[in-house]
């Protein structure tokens, strides 16, 4: 039909996330139980919770969008749900409740690829065709893919360890940045890029790049890791440092960190754009770079991919902060996507519902 409404679940990690997207990309209604604060004061996501919070929320979240959209399930053309990948026991909530609504209401179901529908929902906000490159780097991914059409998508590149938004959390963490009223209620990333902000001297801390000698996209993050915590516990013992305390370079160490994550990301982004450049996968009218994921929030990291970006003649985007975190809108547009090209539209419901990564 000209104009489609699509419902949208999303429960691969730890937020609860529904939202009504029409075919013009109009957000009709959403919602977001997030889980953040509680796995804040736990120190990371904890699968067996996530899953009891999904189970407790999965009912309210589609009902609040539904009614923020002024919609009936009737209303609805099909349901999509994010089926791979993630948490098992977290997918099963979405994908179940996502199939009982269609059972009893009769609709089709689209079963979503978490990763691809952070790229494509680019595809909402800005004139992106494919193909295209995308970065996706949050808590729980980092890969640079190229995109070739709403199911074609080409893996250039991923972390051999961490995610980067897991070492930024982790080191923050390490830190005791919580300790500090103004950073204890949000993630561990964002807490870092305020902290480098307020810093005066970055460059007595220093970082290798890592990955510098190989020539391919792939990430790593531990080694950063592990260095800025070793610098880190080399001013405790300096400073005698103790119990709840930061150090007092804390802001300059942010900013270093920050700053080498920031680099070794733009890094391998210019590889992948000198990869596609050589191999002319992308056309040189329509060079475009997506940015995606909860780091992608941080402006720092973002300006350094827009600036290598700017170089190589590719315009950079990134969707607005709620949609770059995990959400139900990209879903539910990656839904209308699929629609619209009548791929992966389910209306048998023998098949389980979540497959295997
Ligand atoms: O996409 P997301 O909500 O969930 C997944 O991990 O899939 O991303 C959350 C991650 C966390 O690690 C958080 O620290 C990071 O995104 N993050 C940031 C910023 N805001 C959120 N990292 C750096 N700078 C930020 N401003
Ligand atoms: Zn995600």
């Amino acid at each position: 039909s000209p104009n489609s409404v699509v419902l949208g679940i999303e429960t691969s990690c730890d937020d609860t996330g529904c939202a009504v997207v029409d075919s013009t990309g109009s957000i009709l209604g959403e919602s977001l139980y997030s889980q953040t604060a509680l796995h804040i004061r736990y120190g990371g996501v904890n699968p067996v919770f996530a899953h009891e919070l999904h189970r407790n929320n999965i009912e309210s979240a589609v009902s609040d969008a539904l009614r923020n959209a002024g919609k009936n399930i009737k209303d609805i053309d099909a349901i999509a749900v994010t089926t791979r990948p993630g948490l098992l026991l977290s997918l099963q909530v979405g994908a179940k409740y996502a199939r009982y609504l269609c059972r009893i209401h009769n609709k089709p179901m689209i079963p979503i690829h978490h990763m691809e529908a952070h790229a494509l929902v680019a595809r909402m906000y800005h004139k992106v065709q494919f193909p295209f490159l995308v970065l996706l780097i949050s808590g729980g991914h980092c890969l640079l893919a190229l995109v070739k059409d709403v199911d074609n998508f080409e893996l250039l590149g991923k972390s051999i360890d961490n995610a980067p938004g897991e070492v930024l959390d982790k080191v923050a963490r390490r830190m005791k940045l919580r300790n500090k009223p103004e950073y204890s209620k949000i993630s561990g990333g964002q807490a870092i890029e305020l902290a480098a902000q307020r810093s005066t001297n970055l460059s007595q801390f220093e970082f290798p790049l890592p990955l510098a000698k190989y020539r391919d996209c792939n990430f790593s993050f531990s080694g950063l890791k592990d260095s800025t915590i070793r610098k880190l516990e080399e001013r405790e013992m300096e400073h005698n440092v103790m119990g709840d305390e930061l150090i007092p370079e804390v802001y300059d160490l942010c900013a270093a960190f920050q700053l080498a994550v920031a680099e070794h990301i733009a890094h391998r982004t210019h590889r992948a754009m000198l990869y596609c450049e050589k191999y002319k996968l992308i056309d040189p009218k329509n060079r475009v770079v997506v940015v995606s994921g909860g780091v992608a929030c941080n402006n720092f990291i973002f300006k350094s991919i827009e600036h290598v970006g700017s170089e190589m003649g590719y315009k950079t985007y990134r969707p607005p902060h709620n949609v770059c975190t995990d959400n139900g809108v990209m879903i539910a547009w990656n839904g209308i996507e699929k629609l619209r090209k009548q791929i992966d539209i389910r209306t048998d419901f023998s098949l389980k519902e979540v497959e295997p990564e």
